[in-house]
């Protein structure tokens, strides 16, 4: 069974996915560490960010492997782990440049497919995963949550690693990147037809994954 979980950042997605696939023993699939990990590889070829064929350069000589013996399961770049560098900030601008290029997006595309293939118990996280990635997908889920939540939840993240912060700044970058996200060409951000929408905003973590799991359990009892 595939479980696909799409949405914009800040919904909750990731630490409700990893849980999920936790709880009912399939992998997980971070589909954002990959754009991440080619951000990265971008970053250490001093490509430049402005330009597409440089980047589909970059992305066509990084080998992005994952490690599913492991919770979560680690991830390499050219046999590299790399999973605690790809949070910093300059990565993660990075990550944005390089998902709106269609040959980036072809290539991990292509990968992420193959995964679902040799792992076919998933959970999976992104923003095109419902729509594009596993269109057939048994259950898919959009998570959102009003801007404000999502600003707030930022912040909360930003002090507890000590940074100051400002929510309107915040909240602002967030809608921004929305309106980024759900405008590229390719693999824009969009709720899956056939997907289950959960508005996390005055949800804990716990309700939003036993809905999931709830949904899991009764479409298992159906087979
Ligand atoms: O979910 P995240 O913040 O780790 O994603 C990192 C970047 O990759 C972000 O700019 C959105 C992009 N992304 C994407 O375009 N498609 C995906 N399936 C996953 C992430």
């Amino acid at each position: 069974m595939i479980i696909t979980i799409d949405g914009p950042a800040g919904t909750g997605k990731s630490t409700v996915a990893q849980t999920v696939a936790q709880e009912l023993g399939f992998d997980f699939l971070d589909t954002g560490a990959m754009y991440r990990a080619i951000g990265l590889a971008a970053l250490r070829r001093h490509t430049n960010l402005e330009d597409a064929r440089e980047i589909s350069y970059a992305a066509k000589l990084a080998k992005i492997t994952f490690d599913f013996s492991t919770q979560p399961p680690g991830i390499s770049l050219n046999g590299e782990p790399v999973g605690h560098l790809l949070r910093a900030g300059d990565t993660t601008q990075a990550a944005s440049f390089v998902a709106v290029v269609p040959a980036v997006r072809e290539i991990l595309v292509r990968q992420q497919q193959e995964i679902g293939v040799s792992r076919p118990n998933l959970v999976t996280e992104g923003r095109d995963q419902g729509t594009v990635v596993f269109p057939h997908a048994e259950l898919k889920f959009y998570l959102d949550a009003t801007p404000v939540e999502r600003a707030r939840r930022r912040a909360n993240q930003l002090r507890s690693r000590g940074e100051v912060v400002d929510i309107a700044h915040l909240q602002t970058q967030i809608m921004d990147r929305d309106t980024r996200d759900a405008k590229r060409a390719v693999g824009p951000l969009a709720i899956p037809k056939d997907s289950q929408v959960i508005d996390t905003s005055s949800l804990s973590l716990r309700e939003v994954v036993d809905q999931i799991i709830t949904r899991a359990q009764e479409r298992r009892g159906q087979r």
